[in-house]
């Protein structure tokens, strides 16, 4: 996005918030994809049928999931090519946990499977109220000893942050320790980063990127309108 173009047109409609100092844990992944500017560019585009615009959010997801597992530690493990004998890596330790929140992080987790096909996955239910624009839960499920593993909490959007910031203070209150805990978005507002900044500063945060702002409804500006409908067509 040309940023500064675009917020001549949308100016108008942006609720006005200071600037977010981006923290050393939050990434903001466009900045070093050229890759993932595209895609996400790609993702905004409001005619984009239903079934293309969930095959980008994977592909998003796939970069992002790569970057988020960077640093995890190997261990050795031996192996035979066909031509010898050899002492290979593989991913150590317990294996990790996909917490996407429903209904939009569902059209994430199935590229984070593909990757790490041996990962349990979660389920967090939350729906943002249309008219205070709270989060409310109504299913939390998470595989057995989550506290002990790694976990990746998936959400293409993040707008006020309320919902991710219950989704991550949920985990907390079922002792998963917030450094063990990673939020992985496409797009966020700064006022989401902000708000997780401050309550959660040890969890890390993947973000695509972090648009201009939120409109008076809460909807990210200039955004892609509401993931969860345009994952499952549901408007
Ligand atoms: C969307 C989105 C996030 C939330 C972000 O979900 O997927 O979960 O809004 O907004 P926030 O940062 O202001 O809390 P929504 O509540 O629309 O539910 P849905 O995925 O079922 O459509
Ligand atoms: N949820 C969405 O799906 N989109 C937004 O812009 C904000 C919240």
């Amino acid at each position: 996005m040309n940023r500064k173009k675009t917020l001549e047109i949308c100016r108008d409609l942006i609720v006005p918030y200071p600037e977010v100092k981006i923290a050393d844990n939050t990434h903001v992944l466009s900045k070093e994809y050229s890759a993932l500017t595209h895609k996400i560019d790609q993702l905004r585009d409001a005619s984009l049928p239903s079934s293309v615009f969930r095959t980008i959010i994977e592909e998003i997801t796939e970069l992002e999931i790569i970057e988020a597992t960077r640093n995890f530690k190997l261990e050795e493990y031996e192996v035979e090519t066909p031509i010898c004998k050899m002492v290979a890596h593989r991913i150590a330790g317990k294996k990790m946990v996909l917490a996407p929140i429903m209904r939009a992080g569902l059209g994430m987790e199935p590229a984070v499977k593909r990757v790490f096909p041996q990962s349990r996955t979660g389920h967090i239910g939350l729906y943002r109220d249309e008219v205070t624009f709270e989060p409310v839960e109504y299913f939390y499920k998470m595989p057995k000893n989550a506290e002990e593993r790694e976990i990746f909490i998936l959400d293409p959007m993040l707008a006020t942050g309320g919902s991710a910031d219950s989704a991550i203070s949920k985990l907390k209150s079922m002792g998963c320790d917030g450094r063990n805990i990673n939020f992985i978005c496409i797009i966020a507002a700064p006022q989401g980063v902000d708000l997780l900044q401050k309550k959660h500063p040890e969890v890390s945060l993947y973000i695509g990127t972090v648009d201009l702002g939120l409109n008076k409804n809460n909807y990210i500006v200039p955004g892609l309108g509401d993931a969860g409908d345009r994952i499952f067509g549901t408007k």
